[in-house]
């Protein structure tokens, strides 16, 4: 009994080591841990599959090979993304994401890995012709995202209808509950390619940079993202990849 009991300790013992491992492999470095809002295609998007696919979730993959880490990506609220990275939840947000001045303060973007445009939606047939238009006219927006602001901004926030996600946007225009969506151009391109009766007027609203954020005391990180992104920007893996979303 006693030799049992001895046994069953050691086992134990091991048991427990190796549970302590495990548990530390998976806090530690060798995962990288992104934050999205996959409702933002060809960016984010859900695949056939449920997996999140698009070009920032490419760019990660590659990104992560190069660091040698396991990406892992979870689904969020666009506007909990920047919190999350800067409390240490997640280790890096990669949203198509703008860089701006107020997010600066809160998070540390990388070297920019594309270029993103305001657009605006309009039903075919409507009215608003140009950004002027929209003038007392009621704007759907995604909740928290640069549209939303520069809309609240140049129209006041009566006028402006805040959602969930860029689709749940694009639904409430398309049941005439708003006049027109403000929203990321390449997102607005895949909006109306599946929803019939829409359009995307010809003016370009703003003119933004995407890049991924870091918590601000997370400069390691941050560099060697930078590193990663400028070896795959050399070697036209970004633009490939971009390429594959985008069609030129
Ligand atoms: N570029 C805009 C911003 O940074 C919209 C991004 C929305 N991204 C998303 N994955 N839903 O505010």
């Amino acid at each position: 009994m006693k030799q049992f009991k001895k046994v069953l300790a050691l086992v134990l013992a091991a048991v427990l080591a190796v549970v302590t491992f495990a548990g530390c492999g998976a806090k530690s470095s060798n995962k990288l841990l992104m934050a999205t809002n996959a409702s933002f295609p060809p960016y984010e998007f859900k695949g056939d599959s449920g997996e999140i696919e698009g070009i920032d979730a490419e760019i990660a993959a590659a990104i992560a090979a190069k660091l040698g880490k396991e990406l892992e990506i979870v689904d969020t609220e666009f506007g909990s993304i920047i919190g999350g990275v800067q409390s240490g939840k997640y280790d890096m947000g990669m949203a198509g994401m703008t860089v701006n001045e107020e997010r600066k303060q809160s998070v540390n973007f990388s070297d920019t890995y594309a270029i993103g445009v305001q657009s605006i939606i309009v039903p075919e047939g409507s009215d608003i012709q140009t950004a002027d238009d929209l003038e007392g006219k009621q704007i759907g927006v995604q909740q928290d995202t640069t549209g939303h602001i520069y809309a609240e901004d140049d129209y006041g926030q009566e006028n402006v209808t805040p959602y969930k996600t860029g689709n749940d946007a694009v639904q409430a225009l398309v049941s005439g509950k708003v006049d027109a969506v403000i929203i990321d151009n390449e997102p607005a391109k895949s909006y109306i390619a599946v929803n019939a009766g829409l359009k995307i007027l010809d003016t370009a609203y703003a003119e933004e940079e995407y890049a991924i954020c870091v918590a601000k005391e997370n400069t390691e990180l941050l560099d060697q993202i930078n590193t990663a992104l400028a070896e795959l920007k050399a070697d036209g893996t970004v633009d490939n990849i971009i390429a594959k979303y985008i069609p030129a």
